[in-house]
């Protein structure tokens, strides 16, 4: 299982903080937020991790994480010229993946759980993780059936379907290269993960769990707030 953190995109939502920086390089609490995908990925068993960057910042996170040693892992580093969507990863990562799975996190997604028993079990077809949110049109947001099968997952809807997001983890058999290939942008001119989330839908092997304890996408103002609450909480129990 290969690991990618795709930590690209301009945070224009938390300007002034993104002008000189990345947002995946902004602090939640007492650590730089990528750290924190990171160590949901090393925490799995994943040490074999591409992190995708902006142009802007890519010698600062070189700076920031070095060959990955450090961390017992090793990194491997690629640029994502333009915030062209998360399915992208996909494109870029391709020599990276070779024929092995997948398990690309967002760079400013934070989660409290431990997904080595999910990723370790991980066999084929696409296993994503929703979460019941307030403010689903922001998400990508699973409609399901009486029996919590997961029937679509529609990308930002204005009238969202359902409660539930799907969260910054996805964890993909190799077929997943070849979808990302065959896929066309969306309206806002990006290869949409939904997309790829709905193409296994559609092969009836998108597994959809629900992610358990907090979870944050940190990237709006208030969010990014109480991701740092949470760290702070969580560091005075440690
Ligand atoms: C992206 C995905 C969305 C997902 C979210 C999770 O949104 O497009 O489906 O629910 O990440 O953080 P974006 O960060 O592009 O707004």
């Amino acid at each position: 299982m290969k690991g990618i953190i795709l930590a690209g995109g301009s945070g224009t939502r938390l300007s002034p903080l993104t002008r000189v920086t990345s947002k995946q390089l902004l602090p939640i609490y007492d650590k730089p937020m990528i750290y924190y995908p990171l160590q949901t990925l090393l925490t799995a068993g994943i040490t074999d991790i591409l992190i995708i960057v902006a142009p802007d910042h890519a010698g600062d996170f070189l700076k920031l994480l070095g060959s990955g040693k450090e961390f017992g892992c090793k990194f491997t580093y690629e640029i994502q010229d333009k915030p062209e969507g998360l399915a992208q990863a996909f494109l870029i990562g391709e020599n990276f993946i070779g024929k092995d799975a997948v398990t690309l996190i967002l760079g400013d997604n934070v989660y409290e759980q431990d997904f080595s028993e999910e990723i370790q079990s991980f066999k084929n077809g696409g296993r994503v993780f929703a979460k019941k949110v307030s403010d689903p049109n922001r998400f990508g947001v699973v409609e399901f059936d009486e029996n919590q099968k997961a029937l679509s997952i529609e990308e930002k809807p204005e009238q969202p379907k359902s409660d539930y997001a799907v969260t910054g983890l996805y964890i993909y058999d190799n077929s997943v290269v070849e979808k990302a290939k065959n896929l066309a942008p969306s309206p806002r001119g990006e290869l949409e993960i939904t997309d790829i989330n709905n193409l296994y839908l559609k092969e009836g092997t998108l597994d959809v769990a629900f992610v358990e304890g907090e979870w944050f996408d940190t990237g709006t103002f208030e969010s990014l707030h109480a991701a740092i609450e949470f760290a702070r909480d969580r560091s005075k129990v440690a």
